[in-house]
């Protein structure tokens, strides 16, 4: 197989060897039920209880507050469901207009339920008004749940703040930091927020797997209803071999924090400052500095981001625009339209999202092939003005590029 060029680490990572290397014992050998009674199910339990504890620990919580989930989807529509199902009475959420679809979705469900939900405007770099934030939570509002950091753009949310201003306003918080692990330092001590949720994928353990972190005398009501698992709060029997899994990962996410925030960030801005600098018409989506190390999102103008992602991957380059829940979807991305560009900017904007595994010659391979790809494009759309320095229009004429509609088929057929 030729080199894949991995640039989505937002959308997904690669499950680590060491992760692989934990569970497989747990899809072979060690295959009892950890609520049997008798010792080879015990011991199965106990290697959950100390994935349990890795996994408080990459949080700062108390194990006892980390319930296991399957996605992160599921840790956010549980989050709210809880909120809403233990206050009767109260029946808004505070949200904003960038969420991952796991929130907006479920809050667009919760209005048909004659719910009501206010969804936060942000501002052009992507932030957020929190004196808006605070004026709208209501007497009758049961959670504010705002994301850390965004999927798309990187951008950073004031959690910290958010969390005090929900205390003193003795309002409920949940946190969607499915993005930040590895990336950014969790401790739920200074969050001052009663719910967050994870996903394994996005740090190095399978799809399939995540957490919800439920502060202690939260009360809590169980979306899934069955057997005594997980404290009562989560029924159905433990996907032991990748609830080990996520606890190795956590692990390696501690350990990852320090690399991200220098070499992976210094290779982002490598890439980001490069293609800005180098490529008329490109411009960053979202602020510079609240950001995560590893994101970088950039329009650029008079070309479709489905066409550029084509020819990426032809290359054997993998980034994307949008989130992965989102692809095939021929509106613009709601996150860069909520930020207040236009719906032509969103659909030329292209995320690139890096992990630990990248290096730099992969990040030169890259500088490489997107000004060749942009320059094609532009070649022959007609309403292109713009051209790439060094890069001849008559070279490539010959050469046409996809339309958005054309290049979608492509992507469609070859997936
Ligand atoms: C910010 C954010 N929230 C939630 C999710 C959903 O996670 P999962 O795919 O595990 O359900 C994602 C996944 O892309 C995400 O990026």
């Amino acid at each position: 197989m030729s080199k894949t060029y991995y640039f989505d680490a937002n959308a997904t990572t690669r499950v680590a060897s060491e992760v692989f290397e934990a569970m497989l014992p747990f899809l072979t050998e060690r295959w009892g039920n950890p609520s049997s009674a008798y010792t080879f199910g015990n011991q199965v339990a106990k290697q959950v209880e100390e994935a349990r504890a890795k996994a408080a620990a990459l949080l700062n919580a108390d194990p006892r507050e980390i319930v296991f989930t399957s996605c992160g989807t599921e840790g956010i529509n549980s989050a709210i469901h809880s909120a809403l199902m233990t206050n009767p009475d109260k029946r808004h959420v505070v949200t904003t207009a960038v969420e991952h679809s796991a929130t907006m979705k479920f809050c667009e469900h919760l209005q048909k339920r004659g719910y009501a939900v206010t969804f936060l405007p942000v501002e052009s770099d992507g932030s957020l008004d929190l004196h808006l934030l605070e004026k709208s939570i209501r007497p009758d509002t049961a959670i504010v749940s705002v994301m850390w950091a965004n999927n798309e753009t990187g951008v950073i949310f004031p959690i910290e703040e958010i969390g005090a201003i929900c205390s003193s306003r003795e309002v409920l918080c949940h946190t969607d930091a499915v993005q930040t692990p590895g990336k950014l330092k969790i401790d739920v001590h200074n969050l001052g927020v009663g719910f967050l949720s994870l996903s394994g994928h996005k740090f190095h353990s399978p799809k399939g797997i995540g957490l919800l972190y439920v502060r202690r005398r939260t009360r809590f009501e169980p979306y899934l209803i069955g057997g005594h698992q997980e404290r009562d709060r989560r029924g159905g029997t433990e996907n032991v071999p990748y609830i080990i899994g996520l606890g190795r990962a956590a692990e390696l996410a501690m350990e990852h924090l320090d690399e991200e925030n220098t070499r992976i960030r210094a290779l982002r801005d490598r890439l980001e400052d490069t293609v800005l600098k180098t490529i008329p018409g490109t411009s960053r989506n979202g602020a510079k500095e609240a950001r995560l190390p590893n994101t970088s999102n950039i329009a650029f103008d008079s070309v479709e981001a489905e066409a550029i992602l084509m020819l990426l991957d032809q290359v054997g380059i993998c980034a994307s625009s949008g989130s992965a829940c989102t692809t095939g979807s021929l509106d613009p991305s709601h996150v860069l339209v909520a930020m207040g560009l236009s719906p032509d900017r969103a659909r030329g904007s292209v995320r690139f999202s890096l992990g630990i595994d990248n290096t730099d010659e992969e990040v030169d391979y890259l500088l490489k092939q997107l000004p060749l790809i942009v320059a094609k494009l532009r070649t022959v759309s007609p309403a292109s003005p713009l051209e790439v320095k060094g890069t001849s229009r008559r070279a490539t004429a010959s050469t046409p590029g996809p339309t958005r509609h054309e290049a979608r088929k492509l992507r469609r057929e070859a997936a």
